[in-house]
């Protein structure tokens, strides 16, 4: 698993910046357009919302669990909705911008959350963006990835009732994956093989499911997949809007940039991940090295 360590360096460096950049409580996770891409990042995010709402069944008195919640954009709407959210991250910075948007998140490894962590079960869970860190490198060189998801998916269904549902989002390795031996940084600059490298720079351990279809067995001892939806032409374009607020100049991201110079400077990992100039993961979506499913998944009834 993607430890604390890795996720601040993912997410908690760029905190303000994010903020700044894409607003507070903004999602970090491909939205939804559904191919219309007339539609602004944030009316796709919307309707992103919409979707795991009417999925799950998020509405009054309803009490729902997101696992891996980032900067708290599906908490947000779970209040608005008139539900009860509880969060996890294992990103300090998250959490805290969370609490002071007064949601009840914590500092928290997804994976051991049961029904004994927050006194009691939840109607629903949702899970967007995260499931790509639950397995590290070394558990995959371990052998433990399916152990690691089908523990994952036992322990959500330790949390649903019969019925309940998970809305999963997450990205996958993809059809034109390459073998894993064969990706390094040191392979030529625009390979598949230098790309998914510089994916990993970005999001150190984590390591990708292969296809849904290791999804789905993982979970099928404990949960039932309901439908999935290719998210992938859509992340494209949601990366293509972040770049674009990134990009965007002001004084106060200026003065933050500077003081992540001495990281600049000290760490080639950072420099790769920050600074290449390249957005690996929307060369591999088109290269269909990565795909993107939003799945939906019940626990049977007994
Ligand atoms: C790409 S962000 C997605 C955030 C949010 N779900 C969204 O859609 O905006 C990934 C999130 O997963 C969290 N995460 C990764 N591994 C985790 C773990 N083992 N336990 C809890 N949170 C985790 C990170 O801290 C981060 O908040």
């Amino acid at each position: 698993m993607a430890d604390s360590r890795d996720l601040d360096f993912s997410y908690s460096l760029i905190d303000r910046i994010f903020r700044l950049s894409l607003g507070e409580l903004a999602d970090f996770s491909g939205a939804k357009y559904d191919g219309d891409f007339s539609l602004t990042l944030e009316q796709a995010q919307a309707r992103k919302h919409d979707y795991v709402a009417e999925q799950i069944g998020i509405g009054p008195g309803r009490r729902v669990l997101d696992l891996g919640c980032g900067w708290g954009p599906l908490l947000n709407d779970i209040r608005r909705r008139g539900a009860t959210g509880v969060g996890v991250t294992l990103s300090s910075a998250q959490a805290a911008a969370c609490r002071r948007h007064g949601l009840d998140v914590h500092l928290r490894d997804a994976r051991t959350v049961t029904a004994e962590t927050f006194g009691g079960g939840f109607d629903a869970v949702a899970s967007l963006g995260a499931f790509e860190h639950f397995c590290s490198p070394q558990d995959y060189a371990a052998g433990r990835q399916e152990q690691v998801y089908r523990d994952l998916f036992a322990n959500i269904a330790g949390l649903l009732p019969p019925g309940g549902r998970l809305y999963l989002q997450t990205m996958v390795f993809g059809p034109q994956m390459i073998p894993i031996e064969e990706v390094s940084i040191d392979a030529p600059r625009d390979s598949d093989a230098w790309y998914v490298a510089l994916m990993q720079r970005q999001f150190p351990g984590s390591f990708l499911p292969f296809g849904q279809e290791q999804i789905v067995r993982t979970a099928a001892p404990s949960l039932t997949l309901v439908s999935s939806v290719s998210g992938r032409l859509d992340y494209i374009e949601t990366i293509k809007q972040w770049r674009s607020r990134f990009g965007e100049r002001s004084p106060q991201k200026l003065l933050l940039k500077l003081r992540l110079l001495p990281h600049w400077l000290t760490s080639a990992d950072f420099r790769l991940a920050f600074t290449s100039g390249v957005s690996a993961n929307s060369v591999c979506f088109e290269r269909e090295l990565l795909e993107h499913h939003r799945m939906v998944f019940e626990k049977p009834a007994v």
